[in-house]
This record gives C-alpha cells, sequence and structure tokens, in this order.
C-alpha cells in the first residue's frame, strides 16, 4: 500500500480551493500534477549549473551535459532499454510517434504496404499513420474493439503481412490495458515493426521494453510528475540507426560543408537544437520520485481506484461507462456518460464543486464515433495522489447533479 497522505504533501497544488470548495483533481490522464522534488530539482539546476549541453567545455556546461545524459541514463533505467542512446528526448509523446513516422515511416512505407492500427488509439497514434498511409499509397487498418473495450482477437490477423502495428498500451478513454508482449509478439512474428503508445501506461505500471519485445514505445513527462516540453522516444538500436533524422540542423550533425552534410551518432541525430534541459532534469526527478514509491505498488492504488471508481460511479443509475468491467484489466480512469445531461454540463457543475474531469472527445474522435459517443464522454482519471474519499465525493456530486437536471 501506498502512503497517500504523505504524497499529498509533496504536491503544494492539492492545496488549492477551487470556487471555495478544497481541488479534487481527477484529470491526471491529460496531465499529471508535479511533487516540490520535481520543482526543486528543476529550480536548482537553474539556479546552479544551467548552459547550453553537449557544446561548450567550460565547467557550467559540463555540469548540465553531465545532468541531462543523467536524465537521460535514468529513462533507460525505468523502462530497462538495453542502452542509454536507445533513448530520445522529444516534446512529447506526439512527437515521438510523428519522429518514427517521418524517420522510419517515410523511408520505408511504399505503396500497397499495410499499416495497421486500432480503433481505441489517441489521435497521436491514429493521424500520423493515415497520413503515412495516404501520402505512400499505403493501407490503413483499423482493427476494432468489442463490447467490454478490448480489441477483437479475431481482427489481430489483420497484423500479419503489415509493415506497421500501431498499438495503445492503456486506452486514454476506455481505460484498457492492452497485452502489450503478445501484441508485439504478434507483430514480429507477422514482419511488422511494433510502435507502443505509453503516453497511459508507462505512468501508472512497470514497464520493460525488453520483456515487451517492442520496436519503439513513446511516452511523455507531464502524465508522470516531470514538466510539460518533455517526451521520451524508445526505439531499438538497429532501427534508430536505419532511419532518417526528423529535424535536421544544429547537434544532429558529424560533418557540413556546403554540399553535403552526416549525421551524428545516436541518440543527438535525432535531437537536432538546444533540447529541453530544464525539462530533463524535471524528468529525471519525477522518475527518482516514481522509484521511491515503486510502480508495482502504483499500479496496486490505481487498481484499486479504478474500483471504486466502476463501484461508485459505474455503477450509479443512469450512468453509463465504457471500458473492461474489471478493475485488474483497467488503468485508474473511467470515462462515463450521464443519461440526458451533456458532458460539458456535468463538467462545469462539477468544477463549481471544485471537481475537476475532463469533459469531450480527450483526443479520441473515431473512438468516441464507434462508441456512439459523438458529443464526448466524461472522464475522472485517477493518480498516486487521489484517494477514495475523492471518488466518493465525484459520486456524491453527481448524484446532486442527476437531481438537479433529471428531466
Ligand atoms: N492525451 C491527453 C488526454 O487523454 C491529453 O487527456
Amino acid at each position: 500500500m501506498i502512503d497517500v497522505e504523505k504524497i499529498r504533501k509533496d504536491f503544494p497544488i492539492l492545496e488549492r480551493k477551487i470556487r471555495g470548495k478544497k481541488l479534487v483533481y481527477l484529470d491526471s490522464t491529460a496531465t499529471s500534477q508535479r511533487p516540490r522534488q520535481v520543482m526543486e530539482a528543476v529550480r536548482r539546476f537553474e539556479e546552479t549549473k544551467n548552459a547550453n549541453v553537449a557544446r561548450s567545455i567550460h565547467t557550467l556546461a559540463e555540469e548540465a551535459t553531465a545532468e541531462y545524459e543523467s536524465a537521460r541514463d535514468k529513462t533507460a533505467k525505468f523502462v530497462n532499454a538495453a542502452e542509454s542512446r536507445e533513448i530520445i528526448f522529444t516534446k512529447n509523446t506526439t512527437e515521438s510517434l510523428n519522429l518514427i513516422m517521418r524517420g522510419w515511416g517515410e523511408k520505408f512505407i511504399k505503396p500497397g504496404d499495410r499499416i495497421v492500427t486500432t480503433i481505441m488509439e489517441h489521435h497521436s497514434n491514429f493521424v500520423p499513420w493515415q497520413h503515412l498511409a495516404k501520402s505512400r499509397g499505403a493501407k490503413f487498418e483499423v482493427i476494432d474493439i468489442d463490447e467490454d473495450g478490448k480489441l477483437k482477437e479475431d481482427e489481430l490477423d489483420k497484423v500479419r503481412g503489415a509493415k506497421i502495428f500501431a498499438f495503445t498500451a492503456a486506452s486514454n478513454v476506455l481505460g484498457t490495458i492492452n497485452d502489450a508482449k503478445r501484441l508485439c509478439k504478434i507483430a514480429r512474428d507477422g514482419g511488422a515493426v511494433s510502435v507502443v503508445d505509453g503516453a497511459q501506461s508507462v505512468p501508472g505500471m512497470p514497464t520493460d521494453v525488453k520483456a515487451m519485445g517492442c520496436d519503439f514505445l513513446a511516452f511523455s513527462g507531464h502524465k508522470m510528475l516531470a514538466p510539460f516540453g518533455i517526451g521520451v522516444l524508445y526505439g531499438r538500436r538497429e532501427l534508430l540507426e536505419a532511419m532518417d533524422p526528423f529535424l535536421y540542423g544544429s547537434e544532429m550533425i558529424k560533418k557540413v560543408d556546403v554540399n553535403n552534410a552526416t549525421w551524428n551518432v545516436l541518440p543527438h541525430k535525432f535531437e537536432a537544437g538546444t533540447p529541453p534541459v530544464d525539462e530533463a532534469v524535471g524528468l529525471g526527478a519525477a522518475i527518482d520520485y516514481l522509484n521511491g514509491i515503486g510502480m508495482e505498488n502504483i499500479r496496486k492504488h490505481e487498481e484499486g481506484l479504478a474500483k471504486r471508481l466502476i463501484e461508485k460511479i459505474g455503477a450509479m443509475e443512469g450512468v453509463r461507462f465504457f471500458g473492461p468491467r474489471k478493475a485488474n484489466e483497467r488503468t485508474g480512469l473511467l470515462a462515463f456518460e450521464v443519461e440526458g445531461i451533456h458532458p460539458h454540463d456535468v463538467a462545469v457543475l462539477l468544477d463549481e464543486e471544485g471537481i475537476a474531469i475532463r469533459t469531450g472527445h480527450h483526443c479520441a474522435m473515431p473512438l468516441h464515433m464507434r462508441l456512439g459517443m459523438p458529443g464526448g464522454t466524461n472522464r475522472a482519471g485517477t493518480y498516486i495522489y487521489n484517494t477514495i474519499d475523492e471518488i466518493d465525493q465525484l459520486a456524491g456530486s453527481l448524484g446532486k447533479i442527476r437531481k438537479m437536471l433529471k428531466r
């Protein structure tokens, strides 16, 4: 068990009042809050070591470079990458996925090739592949879900013979945790490169890219206690070596003359321009913080919150929720519909109570169309600092809203 009350003391924002009420933050699926330890690590870096990295040789520059590379080493260990050079720092998950689309996809996808993804994807792992298929004359195929919000088994055959299989490790709407290891094996056996969106899984459960057997894994710092502006792409070394750069300019080159340029070694080949150094330092501190709690413990905590969400919110009269029925098959979020009440009205009325949820399409329009929810859904997303009591408060407030607006 994790000590939530102790953890909460590290998050100053949780002391905030919203409209006179204590903040109940249930939008961590969109972005997590940051603990003092992360903010202090960034401030310490800025106050004592700030300099550009991998350029000058003065003491500050060397210390800044060491901090930046130490964040990369921590990230590599966190996901069990074979080598730190397999970790590329980007801006966010979206940029990481676009990097694969541009660097690998545009080089290797030919007319007639097949690219497979799933209907439960966030736009970041859907639109780049749809665009690539269109621009290359390739076929774009989408695996459907069943009534429980899981991938349809009989559609996994689509992966055989495809060039790319891009799927999420955990859905940001359904909460479904996919068996990423099995899906990566299906990709490998079928001859496809596996691209895993880890934006929702990496913050909440142990990640081991070697055990998973993925070719690429993308995730964001800001959903796992780090500042905005830092994302990660893990790629298997051979694939990264074979790819073209994504952005061109400084730092990513080895040698340039007026006619030609050659590319730097990994990971620098993919990190053109001055990188997000403060943000990387923040990510390193966030990883230290998460490791201090333990990812297995965080997973157990989220599962407990998922269970309560299903029992208290999912079971309410007039409420329908989406995704698997069992908490052990879900992350700690719940997307739901309150019968007869527009999601925006629900969110605005909850805000009056100090409760922050997300409403709308959650960057997953194809999925909402598939669910028959073109107007969007409500979504409560939890993390390490949320309590059972906060979920009960959400249930109480939803009950009041239903009574007030029921037609
Ligand atoms: N991807 C984020 C979400 O699901 C922004 O809310």
